[in-house]
């Protein structure tokens, strides 16, 4: 069973565009397909959402570690839950380049939301095509070091290289072949370091995923799933990409 997650990214600038995205994915999706499709919406839209659509999965794009205090501008834990959120992305490669996060800190909020039962999608990926894999391995294990085994089946972890992200000038969509390579490696990576329970942890691929490419990238044996970023701004596209990998 694979998993598409959408994440919509500082979009759309409206509750009613969200709504509207939302009411034409609903519409677009069958039924059994919603246990394996999370919506990462704005912070702003998330209450609003979780009561209009009950039968979505939806998660926050980023939460902060702590659970109160002096942190201006941040979202805790507890405010995700308390308006009925289970799944939280951290990591993402914008907020590691323009907003400075580093593994340490992506370790922190990976940490933190799996002790609070969350569903966690914990992001890495290179900025430059040609980087070594050595240097995605390596944040991976730091984003992931010192985890509770008990809790990697509510773990989900995206490699998506920059380059291949739609909004980065230039961008491709990496070849399936070489993304599941990675993943392999990543996959062989997280076996070593929690052994047989890193089985449980899930691994998608993000980058230019389209309903054109969803199929090549998912029938890959390591890929479990999608992270699509432009595409699930478009319900038919969206709704295409989860009917395509099913
Ligand atoms: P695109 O699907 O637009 O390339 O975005 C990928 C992404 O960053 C999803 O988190």
């Amino acid at each position: 069973m694979k998993l598409i997650v959408g994440n919509w990214k500082l979009n759309p600038s409206t509750l009613n565009e969200a709504v509207a995205l939302t009411s034409g994915v609903n519409y677009a999706i069958k039924a059994e397909d919603f246990e394996r499709t999370v919506l990462l919406p704005p912070f702003i839209f998330l209450e609003e959402l979780v009561k209009k659509f009950k039968q979505i999965a939806w998660g926050a794009q980023d939460v902060f570690w702590e659970a109160r205090g002096a942190y201006t501008g941040e979202v805790s834990l507890a405010m995700l839950k308390d308006v009925g959120i289970g799944w939280v992305l951290v990591g993402h490669s914008e907020r590691r380049r323009i907003f400075g996060e580093s593994d340490e800190d992506v370790n922190k909020k990976i940490k933190a939301a799996l002790a609070q039962d969350f569903n966690v999608i914990a992001a890495v990926g290179e900025l430059q095509r040609g980087d070594e894999a050595d240097e995605i391995i390596d944040s991976f294990k730091k984003s992931a070091a010192g985890l509770e085994t008990a809790d990697l089946a509510r773990l989900t972890v995206a490699y998506e290289p920059v380059w291949a992200i739609s909004t980065t000038p230039g961008a491709q969509a990496d070849s399936p072949a070489r993304s599941n390579q990675i993943i392999g490696e990543l996959k062989h990576a997280a076996f070593k370091m929690f052994g047989e329970p890193s089985k449980k942890i899930k691994f998608l691929y993000g980058g230019s995923v389209t309903s054109e490419n969803a199929l090549k990238f998912l029938s890959q044996p390591y890929i479990d799933g999608a992270l699509v970023g432009g595409a699930s701004l478009s319900a038919e596209e969206f709704a295409a990409i989860v009917s395509v990998s099913r």
